[in-house]
């Protein structure tokens, strides 16, 4: 798919139809661990991860005391992430999602783009990976710009992003760099960097491709 086209919802729900999630990572992002305190929250501001999938990642949100609220198109995804821990939702229809709720967590199995701010009230922080880089270059605006009428004012986003040659793979993931995410998040965010380094020899998933080294970059975003 190149990096003009609109991501249709079918190929995600597909791919966790086929078990084609080699983005699911087994152990907790190490990004995550080592640059979460840099946003300095309270352990009771509860976090939002968009387009969640099943990640460990918000078990170890859990652990830090957040309570956690995710969206996920697939209920392949919801459903497992829930099994996979031994807990059992409790599962209901809420405007136009069905919510899998248990022990402080809150999947919303749905479209990120259904949204409504109501649904993020209360929300100190986002933690994004692979929610950002994995939609096409038009669909990466129109997710930035979700973003920015649903946050409320003062949250923080710890966002983690790919760089690579243009020219080399075709995404998911695409490569988002610094000057594009000023672009999109300037307005209303303040934006800052605290992270970026490269030349890591890409993953073989991603070698397979054509891919040869990333960079990987970490920034700090504030909802103005
Ligand atoms: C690249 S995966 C990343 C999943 C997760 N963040 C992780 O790190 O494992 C992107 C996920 O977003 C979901 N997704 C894609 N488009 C979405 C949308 N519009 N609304 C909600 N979820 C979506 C897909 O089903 C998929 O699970």
């Amino acid at each position: 798919m190149s990096d003009g086209d609109l991501r249709p919802n079918s190929f995600w729900r597909e791919r966790w139809e086929q078990n084609q999630i080699s983005f699911h990572q087994a152990e907790v992002n190490p990004l995550l661990e080592q640059y979460w305190a840099s946003l300095a929250l309270d352990a009771e501001s509860p976090v939002f991860v968009p387009l969640c999938g099943k990640s460990r990642d918000m078990h170890w949100l859990r652990e830090q005391g957040h309570r956690v609220v995710g969206v996920e198109l697939s209920p392949i995804a919801c459903r497992d992430f829930f099994a996979d821990a031994g807990m059992e939702p409790r599962l209901f229809d809420h405007g136009g999602f069905q919510v899998y709720e248990a022990d402080g967590y809150r999947l919303l199995c749905g479209d990120l783009f259904a949204l409504s701010a109501v649904d993020l009230e209360g929300v100190g922080a986002v933690f994004d990976r692979a929610s950002l880089f994995a939609f096409p270059a038009e669909r990466r605006r129109d997710y930035a710009r979700a973003m920015g009428s649903l946050l409320p004012s003062g949250a923080r986003t710890l966002l983690l992003t790919f760089e690579y040659e243009s020219g080399t793979m075709t995404g998911p993931p695409f490569s988002v760099t610094e000057e594009e995410v000023i672009e999109l998040y300037g307005g209303a965010f303040h934006v800052e960097q605290f992270a970026h380094a490269g030349g890591f020899p890409a993953e073989a998933r991603f070698e397979a491709r054509g891919l040869e080294t990333i960079a990987l970059a970490a920034y700090r975003l504030e909802r103005r």
